[in-house]
C-alpha cells in the first residue's frame, strides 16, 4: 500500500527505516508532547514489534513513513490505529523538525484521510493531542477537524498526568470540504 501526493510518497515502515526514524523520534524537545521517545535505535524495534504489517486490522496500529518524492528521504511518519469494529481510526503524525513549516504534514494527512474515508469507508477519524501542542492543533484545524473534548489529567506520560484534547472529523465532513 502506497499513497502519493504532489511532493510526497507514504509507504509502510520497513526495518531499513530504523536509523531515519530514530533520528527524528529521539528528538525529545520536538516530541515533548508525545507519549513515546526512543532512547536507543533498538527501542525502534520494540515500536516495530507492536505494529501490524497491514492496514485495517482490528485493534491495531499501522505506521507509514513519509518520504520526499525527489530524493526518497524519510522525513517522518503517520500512524493509524484501527478500532476493533474497523469503523473508526485514530491518527498521529511526526515529522523531523527540519521539515516542519513546509506544508508536508497537511499534504501527507490529506492523502491519509482520503484513503481512510474514500478507500476504506471509515466513519470517523480522530486525534488525541496535548492542549499546548499548538502546531498539531493548527494542523488538525487546517484539515477540518473539530475539537470534541478536553479531558483533564487523563493521560500519563513521561512521569506525569497530562490533559488530553480530542479532535475529530467524520467522512461526510471531509467530503464536504473537497
Ligand atoms: C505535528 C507536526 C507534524 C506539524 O507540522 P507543521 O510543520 O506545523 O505542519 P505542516 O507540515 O502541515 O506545515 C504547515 C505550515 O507550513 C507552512 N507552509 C510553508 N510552505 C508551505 C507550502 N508549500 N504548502 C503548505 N504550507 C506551507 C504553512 O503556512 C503552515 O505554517 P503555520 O503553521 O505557521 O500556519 C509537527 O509539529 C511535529 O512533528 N511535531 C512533533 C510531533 C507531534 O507532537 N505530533 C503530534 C502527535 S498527534
Amino acid at each position: 500500500m502506497q499513497l502519493t501526493s504532489k511532493r510526497l510518497i507514504l509507504r509502510p515502515t520497513s526495518k531499513n527505516d530504523k536509523a531515519a526514524i530514530f533520528k527524528y523520534r529521539s528528538d525529545g524537545e520536538t516530541n515533548r508532547y508525545q507519549g513515546w521517545i526512543p532512547e536507543t535505535p533498538d527501542d525502534i524495534d520494540l515500536f516495530f514489534s507492536r505494529l501490524s504489517p497491514e492496514p485495517n486490522q482490528p485493534g491495531s496500529w499501522f505506521q507509514m513513513v513519509v518520504t520526499v518524492k525527489t530524493n526518497n528521504e524519510v522525513i517522518g511518519d503517520v500512524g493509524m490505529h484501527f478500532s476493533e469494529d474497523l469503523q473508526q481510526v485514530e491518527i498521529g503524525c511526526t515529522l523531523h523538525k527540519m521539515h516542519h513549516k513546509k506544508g508536508y504534514a497537511t499534504e501527507a494527512l490529506s492523502e491519509v484521510l482520503d484513503y481512510l474515508f474514500n478507500k476504506l469507508n471509515k466513519h470517523r477519524v480522530f486525534a488525541s493531542v496535548h492542549p499546548e501542542n499548538i502546531s498539531s492543533i493548527n494542523l488538525l484545524k487546517r484539515l477540518g477537524f473539530r475539537k470534541e473534548a478536553h479531558f483533564v489529567e487523563s493521560f500519563y506520560a513521561n512521569g506525569k498526568w497530562d490533559d488530553d484534547v480530542i479532535f475529530a472529523i467524520l467522512k461526510r465532513e471531509w467530503n464536504a470540504i473537497l
